[in-house]
């Protein structure tokens, strides 16, 4: 079976890490790339990060390539106060030796989809879609090539978590967002609908601790970090693993459940800016342009994550 080739767009954050180990974990999945963008930290950090975790995997064969250190229009707007200040606190790992690639991840998502044959490669973004719409704006010529757009952001029944209406990878570039949700790509979003549905109980921690290897620990130590602010905002018995539901995806589909829908994106009003409205009830005529996950099988997530985890 060949490898189905993807490029993690990603702003490490403890559930990038582990949604990149998620992916180097399985032989289903060829990585051709990992492009980093300003998030939940600045993009030095987000491009540092994302060498410590390939690094962590054994992989520091995988290009990482720095993209937009910031929103197409906007300010940037970051997330110290959930995933602490080097993004990846939790776990004290070594400095990355593997070099940041010279090319921008903006012009290696072009020239990637550019290089390989229309419908083969797939975009995984995980944090703001910055790079992904830089890229459709400067070269419309790749949005046909591309397979698909796997990407954790948004909320609709479970309402934002920046703002009361907005999640925070579609807040901090509504603007990117409103140009992938309009490119008319085949496009599976993981909102916190479903990703609030994927809680990091003490039992499933325990399972990653348990497995005894370095990337297990480490792990486990991210999420007990990530955790104790979630879990002081939500009063869950855990905190929601958002951006592994994106390869999750990847690996079996059959643990989510959505509804093909049309989504739009708030990109004027302060009060509800960044907002991805679904028409989750099809009360209007507008054509459905994403598979809107709401539902997900966590353990049989959470089995799949500690399997492939061990792997490493
Ligand atoms: O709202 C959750 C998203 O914002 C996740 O991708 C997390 O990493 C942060 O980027
Ligand atoms: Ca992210």
């Amino acid at each position: 079976m060949t490898a189905r080739k993807i490029i993690i767009d990603t702003d490490p954050g403890q559930d990038d890490a582990v949604a990149i180990l998620l992916a180097l974990s399985a032989d289903q999945l060829d990585v051709l790339g990992i492009t980093t963008v300003a998030g939940n930290v600045p993009l030095r950090l987000t491009s540092k990060n994302a060498r410590v975790v390939c690094e962590l995997a054994g992989r520091p064969d995988v290009p990482v390539f720095a993209g937009c250190d910031g929103p197409m229009e906007r300010k940037l707007v970051t997330a110290e106060h959930v995933h602490g200040k080097t993004g990846l606190d939790g776990a004290d790992l070594p400095d990355p030796k593997m070099p940041l690639q010279d090319q921008h991840g903006v012009d290696f998502i072009i020239q990637t989809l550019r290089d390989h044959p229309p419908g083969t490669v797939t975009l995984c973004p995980l944090g703001p879609l910055t790079n992904i719409a830089t890229a459709m704006t400067r070269a419309p010529d790749i949005i046909p090539r591309i397979q698909e757009i796997v990407l954790m952001g948004g909320a609709y029944f479970e309402v934002g978590n920046y703002t009361p209406a907005a999640e925070f990878n579609i807040y901090v570039d509504p603007e990117a967002a409103d140009i992938v949700f309009k490119s008319g790509i085949p496009l599976t979003a993981m909102p916190l609908d479903v990703t609030h549905k994927a809680l990091t109980t003490p039992s499933r921690i325990k399972a990653f601790r348990d497995i005894g290897t370095p990337v297990g620990q480490t792990v486990a130590g991210w999420i007990d970090f990530f955790d104790r602010f979630d879990m002081e905002k939500y009063g869950s018995e855990g905190a929601p693993l958002h951006d592994p539901c994106v390869i999750a995806y990847l690996l079996q589909p059959d643990l989510f459940q959505g509804r093909h829908v049309n989504v739009q994106i708030e990109t004027s009003s302060d009060l509800t800016l960044g907002m991805t409205v679904a028409d989750w009830w099809r009360v209007t005529d507008c054509a459905p342009n994403a598979m809107f996950m709401g539902d997900v099988d966590a353990d049989g997530f959470f089995d799949l994550l500690t399997r492939q985890i061990a792997k490493l």
